[in-house]
């Protein structure tokens, strides 16, 4: 691994910025390609993935499998982090203050990996990423360019496991998702 992501994961793992890190069992700073053209961002770590230390590993983790198979690529070819990277109390949203004591943590996994798609699973990604409180009902399904990057909001899997009948939308976003990283890698676009 690239030195600097070392240096990044290691000071994620012993970090005890904020009140998250006092019943940890495991971080969860990230997993996947270092190099992905297209990053997954959820809110934080739930109860599987903080016994195991990887992001999205339990029954919504499955759901974003197979979301991710379905614009034909791997979980090992994308790169997919949370806004915290230890799991709050009862699965409770995250803070403000615990966010913003761990987003200077994605801002550089985003800095390392250049990725030229973002997806924002669900609501809490898209509050602290974007700085937008809107519903993610209104949000989703829309392209923001930020500085050259692509952010697509949608629907986090858990929200789709609680309400099924989401996932048509869902679905429509994908397919947008799947032709835009078609579109960027044809033009080589940064
Ligand atoms: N939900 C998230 O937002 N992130 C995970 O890693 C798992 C569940």
């Amino acid at each position: 691994m690239h030195e600097a992501w070392g240096d990044l994961i290691n000071e994620i793992s012993g970090c005890t910025k904020c009140r998250l890190c006092e019943n940890r069992t495991n971080v969860v700073p990230g997993e996947g390609n270092p190099r992905a053209k297209i990053m997954f961002i959820g809110e934080g770590p739930g109860r599987d993935e903080d016994m195991q230390g990887r992001p999205f590993v339990g029954a919504s983790g499955q759901l974003l499998d197979r979301m991710i198979h379905a614009i034909g690529m791997e979980r090992t070819e994308v790169y997919i982090a949370n806004i915290v990277k230890c799991r709050p109390p009862m699965n409770r949203n995250p803070e403000p203050d615990e966010a913003a004591a761990c987003m200077p943590y994605l801002r550089n996994q985003f800095k390392l990996i250049s990725p030229q798609i973002i997806v924002l699973l669900g609501k809490v990604a898209c509050r602290y990423v974007l700085q937008d409180e809107s519903p993610i009902s209104r949000l989703r399904g829309n392209w923001i360019l930020r500085k050259g990057v692509w952010f697509m909001p949608t629907y986090h899997p858990s929200a789709l496991l609680r309400a099924p009948e989401k996932k048509r939308e869902a679905w429509e976003d994908f397919k947008m998702i799947k032709a835009k990283l078609m579109e960027v890698s044809h033009r080589g676009e940064v």
